[in-house]
């Protein structure tokens, strides 16, 4: 499953820095993007998550989030998200940077949390810009406004857009400074974040992939853990734990 090695340096390690995508919260439910069941398979990206189809169509690209939403509330963290949570308290230097939009790592009690595509749970003004946190959500109500009377969005990143600034460069950093790098649940295709693991490798950290199959980077990983993630980060900590950190 997962080398000595590893174990032996995760004792060791000052600096953490992880990676995940849509096949961590697959456990709790969460639909991935690609592959036979992904979202892409079902939907078009481009008449949904793209800020022209919005402009077009926000009608249709609030119904397709007000989906999503009511998915994501209706799901829990899993033991990897857990046990995630769980490392952040473990190292000294630990940093989480997710794909994902839907707010599990932040359920599951992870408190620093670099989120490189925004998050569902916020709403965004597209006139003033007025972030609105963890809004109520009323599923029922399809297009909601802001104050300043401007149409309100999910607050997440669509094809086309920036990525936020700050979060990515916290991410390069952590990447190119960490002794440990982890990519979990990404098929790692999509641009910067997938840079991310190649960036740490180049500066010289271990790096671990975890995934059910292999992916684009894993031929550049030190050490590629084919499993599901739920199983294999609880079992990575309780080892680390049993052995004691140095
Ligand atoms: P993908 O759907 O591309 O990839 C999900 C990955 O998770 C695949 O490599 C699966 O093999 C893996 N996987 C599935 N179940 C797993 C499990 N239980 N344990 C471990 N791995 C598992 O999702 P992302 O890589 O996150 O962007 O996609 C990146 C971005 O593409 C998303 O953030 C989204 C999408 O378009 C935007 O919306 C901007």
């Amino acid at each position: 499953m997962f080398s000595t090695q590893l174990v032996q340096k995760l004792q060791q390690a000052q600096k953490v820095a992880v990676l995940t995508g849509a096949g961590i919260s697959a456990e709790s439910g969460v639909p991935t993007f690609r592959g036979e069941d992904g979202l892409w398979n079902k939907f078009r990206p481009e008449e949904l998550a793209n800020f022209n189809a919005f402009q077009k169509n926000p009608k249709l690209v609030w119904e397709w989030y007000n989906y999503r939403r009511k998915l994501i509330h209706e799901v829990k963290p899993n033991p990897g998200h857990y046990a995630l949570a769980e490392m952040e308290q473990m190292f000294p230097h630990f940093t989480l940077i997710t794909q994902n939009v839907d707010n599990l790592h932040r359920v599951a009690g992870s408190q620093i949390i670099l989120e490189l595509h925004g998050n569902i749970m916020r709403n965004r003004c597209v006139d003033c810009n007025k972030i609105y946190q963890e809004v109520k959500i009323d599923f029922n109500q399809q297009m909601p406004v802001c104050r300043c009377g401007g149409q309100l969005r999910p607050d997440v990143v669509w094809f086309g857009e920036m990525l936020p600034e700050d979060a990515l460069l916290c991410a390069f950093q952590a990447a190119q400074e960490c002794d440990i790098f982890f990519s979990i649940g990404t098929s790692a295709v999509v641009q910067p974040a997938a840079s991310l693991p190649i960036e740490a490798r180049e500066r010289g950290a271990y790096v671990v992939e975890i995934n059910i199959e292999p992916t684009a980077i894993s031929r550049y990983v030190d050490e590629s853990i084919i499993g599901k993630s739920g199983e294999i980060l609880p079992l990575l900590v309780k080892k680390v734990k049993e052995t004691g950190l140095i």
